[in-house]
Formats: structure tokens, C-alpha cells, sequence
């Protein structure tokens, strides 16, 4: 299979752990944690790996939880390209309340790039990259990374003939001019891009046909959460609609998503069947604790309810919507 490659610029080690009650100004006692490698691109990597597809997790690392997150991954199976930076990768704590249900996520901004490190990191996506035929850019950028570095991965991937595939949000989505195969925005996101509410479908179909019009990408999968997705090309749109579970737990259904979309992809499957390997992985995902990753019987079995058994159509190359490179 074409190799996938992951991009994380901001990872993170994922701290889970449980108390009865958070409380103000006393000690909050808690339970024996559990730590996962974290962060956008790191998780679709650990993903792909579930559903039995191998990715390369390329990232910067700093200090002992740098370490701490690498010897993570290695032990998950996962390949990885790590970059040493002299600032430390930031930890990121989540505390379940065992009294209320109740889930508290705290989130640091991450260690702070010189720009010497964000150009080896570049070169370092490049090396990986040279025989990718997908790269997944996912997740936030830490500080003084300027917004537009996603964008200059999107460049320098193009060249190489890779598909990008971008999740993200904010200022890095907002920078994003051209060059990207696919965008995944949650609803959150897109009606942050357009600053327009998106209550019905049509300004749904709209919102995210605005991104292929102004050329940052030529297919828009827009997620739902509990509605589903949509998927969006300059002259197609059709609808999916989610899997009816119990949610354990939210985290991580954006990611997982993805992942299953790039499997799908990758295997030359329809963008359609891609989509709804998306949407079988995401709702996998909610089927687990915390950070714990989705397992691969439920994204089969929930794939094989929306296909009602029949395998997943192979694309024909030339049917896919062509991508425009970013002006300079
Ligand atoms: N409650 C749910 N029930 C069924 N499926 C869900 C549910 N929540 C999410 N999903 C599936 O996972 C996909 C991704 O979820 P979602 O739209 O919440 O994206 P996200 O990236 O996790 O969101 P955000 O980045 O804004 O936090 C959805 O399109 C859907 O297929
Ligand atoms: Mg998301």
C-alpha cells in the first residue's frame, strides 16, 4: 500500500485520569494515570495502525516528554520521524469526575519553535514525504509557528505529487490558500471560517463549497458530531448520517475519522465509501474510554451496516477532483 504520512506540529502526552470531585484550593486526589501520545496527526497515525494500515508519524520532540511520547509510539508499533527541539512538548490533563460523569481537559499551548526548527521541520516532512501518496496535517500549531505553516507543508508536499489532507482550525485553517486535496471541518470550525451560523444543510453545502471555490482544496468533508457529515465537491454533495451508539466518550472521533477516510483513500476506495469508513471509525471511536483508541471489529461492523455488507467501490483515478495549487 502508498504510504501515509502524519504531521503533527503540536503533540502532546496525554495525562487521563479520575477523582470523585474537583475541588477549589484543596488537594484533588486522583487515581493511577493513563498516557497516550496525543495530538491531531499523531492519533490519525495510531488510528491507521488499528485499522491495519501503517503510517509515518512525523513531529517535533522536546525534553523527557518528548522522549516519554516517542518511546509511546515505538511501543505501540507505530514509525515515526521525530525532530529533537530545545523547548519541552507540553502534557495535557484530563480529569474524569467520578461523582458527576463530568470530563475536565486542560490544555497547555506548547513549547515555542525558533525558526531554524520550524525549517528543519519542513525539510524533515519533505525526507518523509518523498514517497507518501497521502499526508495528513492535523491539529494546532504551537506558538510562534506563523499561521500560514500549514500552507507551506501543503507546498512542498504538492510538489512531491502527495495528496494533502488537512484538519485543523482557527488561523491555520483561515491561512490555508490552495494545494490540499481534502479539508475536514466540524461544523464548529467551518462556521468559524465563514463567521456565518450554518443552520440548514444548503448553507451547510454552501459554507464548505466556499473552500473549494476559493481554491484551498478540492474536496470538503464536513462532520457533523452526532449528525453525521457531509461530503462536498465543486459539482457533488451527499449527506451521511452518523451511526446511532452510546457514547462513551467524545475524544477523538474527528481524528479517528480521518483516519478511516485516509484508509479508505489510500486503498483507492470511492470518495463516497471513503466517507463512510470516516464515519464508521469515528463512531468506533466513541465506543471506548478516554483517549483508549477505537477498535477495529466495530469500525468493520458499523461500515458493514451503512453498506449493508457490499465492499467498498474502487475509484477510478481520473474521477477525483483535481486540486489547484496555491498562488504564490
Ligand atoms: N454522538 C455521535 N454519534 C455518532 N457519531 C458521532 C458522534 N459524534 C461524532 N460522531 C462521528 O464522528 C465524526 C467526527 O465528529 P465531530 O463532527 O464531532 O468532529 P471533531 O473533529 O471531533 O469535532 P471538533 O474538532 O469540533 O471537536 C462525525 O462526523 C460522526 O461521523
Ligand atoms: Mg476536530
Amino acid at each position: 500500500m502508498p504510504g501515509i504520512v502524519t504531521v503533527t506540529m503540536n503533540p502532546a502526552l496525554d495525562i487521563t485520569t479520575s477523582t470523585s470531585m474537583v475541588v477549589p484550593t484543596s488537594k484533588v486526589r486522583c487515581g493511577e494515570p493513563r498516557r497516550d501520545p496525543g495530538g491531531g496527526g499523531l492519533n490519525v497515525a495510531r488510528v491507521l495502525r488499528v485499522l491495519g494500515a501503517s503510517a509515518t508519524a512525523v513531529f517535533p520532540s522536546g525534553g523527557h516528554i518528548g522522549r516519554a511520547i516517542e518511546d509511546l509510539v515505538a511501543t505501540e508499533g507505530v514509525a515515526m520521524r521525530s525532530l529533537t527541539i530545545r523547548g519541552s512538548t507540553r502534557e495535557s490533563l484530563t480529569i474524569n469526575e467520578t461523582e458527576t460523569g463530568l470530563q475536565y481537559r486542560f490544555v497547555l499551548p506548547g513549547p515555542r519553535m525558533t525558526s531554524m526548527e520550524q525549517a528543519a521541520f519542513l525539510d524533515l516532512v519533505t525526507e518523509a514525504a518523498s514517497e507518501a501518496s497521502y499526508v495528513v496535517v492535523s491539529g494546532s500549531l504551537p506558538p510562534g509557528v506563523p499561521d500560514d505553516f500549514y500552507q507551506h507543508v501543503a507546498d512542498v508536499v504538492g510538489e512531491l505529487g502527495a495528496r494533502v489532507v488537512v484538519d485543523t482550525s482557527g488561523p491555520a485553517l483561515r491561512q490555508l490558500r490552495g494545494g490540499v486535496f481534502l479539508v475536514k471541518p466540524s461544523i464548529r470550525e467551518l462556521r468559524e471560517w465563514t463567521g456565518r451560523k450554518l443552520q440548514v444543510v444548503d448553507d451547510q453545502v454552501a459554507g464548505a463549497r466556499e473552500l473549494i471555490v476559493r481554491g484551498v482544496c478540492a474536496v470538503v468533508v464536513l462532520s457533523l458530531g452526532a449528525e453525521g457529515a457531509l461530503l462536498v465537491t465543486r459539482h457533488q454533495e451527499e449527506y451521511f448520517p452518523s451511526i446511532d451508539v452510546p457514547v462513551v466518550s467524545g475524544v477523538g472521533a474527528g481524528d479517528s475519522m480521518v483516519a478511516g477516510m485516509v484508509y479508505g483513500l489510500a486503498h483507492r476506495w470511492s470518495l463516497s465509501d471513503s466517507v463512510r469508513y470516516g464515519v464508521s471509525a469515528g463512531a468506533a471511536m466513541l465506543q471506548t474510554p478516554g483517549t483508549a483508541l477505537c477498535r477495529l471489529e466495530d469500525v468493520k461492523r458499523f461500515y458493514s451496516e451503512l453498506t449493508d455488507g457490499s465492499a467498498p467501490t474502487r475509484s477510478s483515478g481520473s474521477s477525483a477532483p483535481a486540486v489547484r495549487r496555491a498562488d504564490r
